[in-house]
């Protein structure tokens, strides 16, 4: 079965083709996220524009690099939640639209299982069940998964999401959305001596994460740094850097937790915020001490793709599941 899959939910337009045979054979990305960073964050209305002006071009573009024609897929899926309503209309109508056009199945999906299923489009998957670590801009959680479907919830943030976090300590420090990516690139040149940040809620038991307190703490710390007249560029690196380590080290202490208290083996990491290198380098550690395997996906797979939705909705169709026809989702909030 050629999969299409279609992830418009945020600041991100992608598409996919995924054969259920062959594995991924083609995908195609276009990021807002130049477009956005002027406001300092996504800017709802522009996204939806935006993913409506790029999203045919690049189904078109992924069909030429397959050299398929459109009425060779067999399938449709797409974002259906959680995210931004109108972006992810964009991408629900289109999927509608082509489907009752080729009279073929069309399926929404949850944009987090498509980040939890995303290091199954790797070479080595990872099989069940194991752990998953998902944190992205809007989510951090921990989950057992025993298969497609079968989730359950260890723990999760009881405030913000890590990816948040880091986004907002970004605009603290003066640096670009998104704020990932910027926070770890100055905190290679902090001092990880410096300064010590909390490692929150892991003091006590339990999986679940808060990250608020961490970024009323960085704030706190720049303004005394500010006030003595010692806010320079050091000190700004040194504060990225104690910052991202107490996120990396909380991250790492509940990720122990959770394979101690589920006896399994395998760790998957998934989500924007996976792509951190410091946070690959410190779990592969743990993970090797415990005779464990850590899974995540390549770069362009960690943050938001459509080959992750592709594939996990041609998980879900080859279970049987498919919308009725005339019924596209576009959930928001879906937990
Ligand atoms: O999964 P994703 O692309 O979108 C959501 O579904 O949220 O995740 C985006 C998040 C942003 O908060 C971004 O700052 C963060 O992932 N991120 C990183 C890194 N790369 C992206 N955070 C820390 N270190 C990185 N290298
Ligand atoms: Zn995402």
């Amino acid at each position: 079965m050629r999969v299409l899959g279609i992830e418009t939910s945020c600041d991100e337009t992608g598409v996919a083709i995924y054969d259920t045979e062959q594995g991924l054979v083609a995908d195609a990305l276009y990021s807002q996220v130049a477009m956005h960073a002027e406001y300092g964050g996504v800017v709802p209305e522009l996204a939806s524009r935006d993913h409506t002006r790029r999203l045919l071009p690049l189904i078109q573009q992924v069909l030429d690099a397959a050299g398929m024609r459109r009425d060779e897929l067999d399938a449709i899926v797409y974002t259906a939640g959680p995210g931004l309503v109108g972006a992810l209309m964009v991408g629900a109508s289109t999927a509608h639209g082509m489907a009752r056009a080729l009279n073929v199945p069309v399926l929404g999906v949850h944009h987090m299982e498509g980040h939890l299923m995303a290091p199954m489009l790797e070479d080595c998957p990872p099989e069940f069940p194991f752990v998953a670590l998902l944190v992205s801009g809007g989510h951090t959680q921990l989950v057992e998964v025993r298969g497609i479907g079968r989730y359950r919830l260890l723990g999760e943030s009881v405030d913000d999401a890590a990816g948040e976090a880091f986004d907002k300590t970004a605009k603290m420090l003066g640096l670009a959305y998104p704020g990932g990516p910027e926070v770890a690139r100055l905190a290679e040149s902090g001092d990880p001596g410096r300064f010590r940040f909390p490692r929150p809620m892991t003091d006590r038991p339990g999986l679940d994460f808060s990250f608020s307190g961490l970024k009323t703490h960085t704030l706190t710390a720049l303004r005394q740094l500010e006030q003595a007249g010692e806010l320079d560029d050091q000190a700004r690196a040194d504060v990225a850097r104690a910052f991202e380590e107490a996120v990396v080290d909380t991250l790492v202490i509940k990720c122990r937790r959770a394979l101690d208290d589920t006896g399994l083996k395998r760790l998957v990491m998934a989500g924007g915020v996976s792509a951190n290198e410091r946070l690959r380098e410190r779990l592969a550690r743990e993970a090797d001490k415990r005779k464990a395997r850590v899974y995540y996906p390549r770069g362009r797979f960690c943050t938001d793709n459509g080959a992750m939705i592709a594939l996990a909705g041609a998980q879900r169709l080859l279970a049987g599941e498919r919308d009725e026809i005339g019924f596209m989702k576009a959930v928001p909030r879906w937990p």
